[in-house]
């Protein structure tokens, strides 16, 4: 049975109970809605460690004024069914309170990965996600910390901070989960209507025409942006919010393009945020 710890102290000596038993100790930091996406970072955690740890916790200082804070779902039972399921050991599932001091002043900020993309257009929000990521470290210590690469603009900023602030673990980034449509599993997908999800299929098909346009030889990252931004909005029901081509490592201008660069948008979809990207080896044919 996989129960749910919601205090630091519980987890605290739920892990180190695990570690005095000689068992590695695996992170797979989440906001809950959990869905396919998420059983892949868990079965990549269970097969990997000894111990399995899931947190769940809608982070309230990642949401701007105006985003989905309120509304996010939030269904503890069925995600922690979702990881009995996945043989994960334990959910930590604090509250708000739990997580953050009311006087709470001390942040943790990326100042270089996040200036562009999802860190423009949703200010404070890679605080926030450093902040509880940080926290979640402290108190779980885990040996691996398990991130998806839909979430491509996180996944950098936390391996930068994990470097640059000498965190004894490995971030272990697994690949994006689809759909056999091909979107990208999200909890947000559950805000879409039929019609909406149809529609939000120009995001994907947007982001393979611009590694087409790529494979084709084109090298400017603009005209690139533009291939993808034609698909997306030829759709008529999405609006771009970004489309950036940057390099896949500093997510810096690449110009002309080369090496591995990756192409990520948003787009909304009515009120509903979506992201997603794709990595190309410029180089490369395949
Ligand atoms: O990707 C998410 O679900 C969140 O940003 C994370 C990493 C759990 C931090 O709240």
């Amino acid at each position: 049975m996989t129960d749910v710890a919601t205090t630091k102290q519980e987890i605290r000596s739920r892990v180190a109970a695990a570690r005095s038993a000689g068992r590695s100790v695996g992170l797979v930091p989440t906001m809950g809605a959990l869905h396919v996406g998420h059983r892949a970072l868990l079965d990549r955690s269970v097969a990997e460690n000894g111990f399995t740890v899931c947190s769940v916790f809608v982070n309230p200082t990642q949401f701007g004024p105006s985003e989905d804070f309120e509304r996010y779902p939030r269904q503890l039972e069925q995600d922690r069914l979702l990881c009995e399921a996945a043989g994960a050991d334990v959910v930590f599932a604090p509250s708000p309170q739990e997580m953050y001091a009311s006087d709470h002043t001390t942040w943790v900020n990326e100042e270089r990965l996040t200036e562009g993309m999802c860190g423009a257009r949703r200010p404070g929000h890679f605080r926030g996600v450093t902040t509880v990521c940080m926290k979640l470290f402290h108190v779980v210590v885990p040996d691996r910390a398990y991130f998806g690469c839909k979430d491509y603009q996180q996944l950098k900023v936390i391996q930068r901070m994990v470097r640059d602030l000498d965190l004894p673990l490995e971030i272990v980034p697994v690949e994006t989960v689809r759909d056999a449509d091909g979107l990208a599993v999200s909890s947000r997908n559950q805000y879409l209507s039929a019609d909406d999800r149809v529609a939000s299929l120009a995001l994907r098909r947007g982001l393979l025409a611009g590694r087409e346009a790529v494979r084709g030889g084109e090298r400017s990252a603009r005209a690139v942006a533009e291939t993808v931004r034609g698909e997306i909005v030829g759709q008529g029901r999405l609006q771009v919010d970004y489309i950036e081509v940057v390099d896949a490592e500093t997510l810096e201008p690449s110009a002309p393009l080369s090496g591995r660069v990756v192409v990520a948008a948003a787009v909304y979809c009515g009120d509903t945020r979506l992201i997603d990207n794709i990595v190309i080896d410029v180089e490369s044919k395949e």
